[in-house]
């Protein structure tokens, strides 16, 4: 018997989802197995892809392209929500996996499958994020993994992909691990795996090296709409056209790039570095955006809202009563959050250095030091007076006390 009739798994074209579709046939006896290849930028071209699973002995091999939606319905409510994992990480990874799972839940739906299918293996986040995704979105349906199952080595993989019909990797091997899509690439193992080991500039694709960024600052103005950006540079713009565009721009001047050791869900420390120039420029002219048009209890509460946002979605929780409670949140927020903000870009920093809305708290007549201020000064004494009391009576304690 085997473990399920029909399976849509989720293919990237690598080694090891290929190998999962004479796996999931001939070992756990597996009679279909539909591919699904979700287009979210990585820049590979799909149609060889479509074909390769075909050739690997695939039933029928589907291709989506889910740039729209990744952008405007998983990347930019992170931006609302100033998403960064451990303070850093922008999700750029972690945000397509809820996507992923979406579309295998719904092609599943479509084409009758008992099952859907992934490719990771037992060590990493992403295993996580799209189990729990899935069963929150259709807790019925099974969940094979079978690269968490097999216990092949790398050369083990290649060997059982050649008997079957796997062409085994063209290009040379890097010796990293790379997850790339429009927001931005994921990059560890090989010589990374020694946090005291500077990375070298070939893992680096979408920012340049310093010494390479223009002599020149560049400026470029983001409008944000409700905690949405949609133009640059006066320019409206779709979300993915957005997207593409600032990339290029903060990429070029060196902008985007981190470095870090990070806690995964299943307690593993990894190094690993990140790019992801737009994703963190919008972030940051977000967030400054926030700080002009939210009051101060709004914008310092919803700093705690954010974290936990944060490790909800590097969790695998993006489907998740708490998820949704923090959404509706965070939207109420967003209704003010309109305007624009100016950053200069300049030899691998990105500075915010002007920002306008017209939902402005802030006050000229209130923050002057000139002339015009019409803040009442004689108030402030007696405030002090009520804000200091207890500090006053526990100082006098202390200095009376044994
Ligand atoms: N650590 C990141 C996350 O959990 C990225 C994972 C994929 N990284 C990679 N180099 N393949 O979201």
């Amino acid at each position: 018997m085997g473990r399920a009739k029909k399976v849509v798994l989720a293919y990237s074209g690598g080694v090891d989802t290929s190998v999962c579709i004479p796996y999931l046939k001939h070992e756990w006896g597996v009679e279909e197995v539909i591919t699904l290849a979700a287009d979210l930028g990585q820049g590979d071209e799909l149609e060889p892809i479509r074909k390769k699973a075909l050739d690997a002995g695939a039933t029928q091999s589907l291709v989506a392209d889910a740039t729209q939606s990744f952008i405007a319905d998983y990347a930019f409510p992170a931006i609302q929500a100033n998403a960064l994992y451990e303070k850093r990480y922008p999700l750029s990874t972690a945000l397509a996996r809820p996507l992923i799972a979406k579309l295998l839940v719904e092609a599943a739906k479509t084409h009758g499958a008992d099952a859907v299918a992934h490719g990771c293996t037992g060590k990493g986040n992403d295993q996580v994020r799209f189990d729990v995704s899935i069963a929150a979105l259709n807790p019925d349906l099974k969940v094979l993994a079978p690269a968490r199952e097999w216990g092949m080595s790398r050369e083990e993989t290649i060997a059982y992909g050649e008997k079957y019909g796997v062409q085994s990797p063209v290009k040379k091997s890097s010796p990293y691990s790379i997850d790339r899509n429009l927001l931005g690439r994921s990059v560890e193992a090989g010589p990374l795996e020694d946090p005291w080991v500077e990375p070298l500039e070939e893992v680096y694709d979408l920012t340049q090296a310093i010494a390479n960024t223009p002599e020149q600052p560049e400026y470029v103005e983001i409008d944000f709409v409700q905690g949405i950006p949609t133009q640059l540079n006066g320019q409206a713009l779709s979300p993915v056209a957005l997207v593409e565009q600032l990339n290029q721009v903060v990429g070029k001047h060196g902008v985007g790039r981190i470095d870090m050791v990070e806690n995964r869900l299943v307690g593993i420390k990894s190094r690993e570095i990140y790019e992801a120039p737009a994703l963190l420029v919008l972030i940051q002219a977000h967030q400054e955006l926030e700080s002009l048009a939210l009051t101060a209890d709004v914008t310092h509460y919803k700093r705690g809202i954010e974290e936990t946002y944060s490790q909800l979605v590097y969790n695998g929780l993006w489907y998740s009563p708490l998820k949704d409670a923090l959404d509706a949140f965070i939207q109420q927020t967003q209704k003010q959050v309109t305007g624009t903000v100016r950053v200069k870009l300049f030899k691998g920093s990105a500075t915010v250095v002007g920002r306008q809305s017209p939902h402005s708290l802030y006050t000229p007549d209130l923050a002057t030091y000139g002339a015009e201020d019409s803040f009442d000064h004689k108030a402030a004494e007696g405030f002090i007076y009520v804000w200091g009391l207890p500090t006053r009576v526990w100082s006098q304690q202390q200095r009376s006390g044994s």
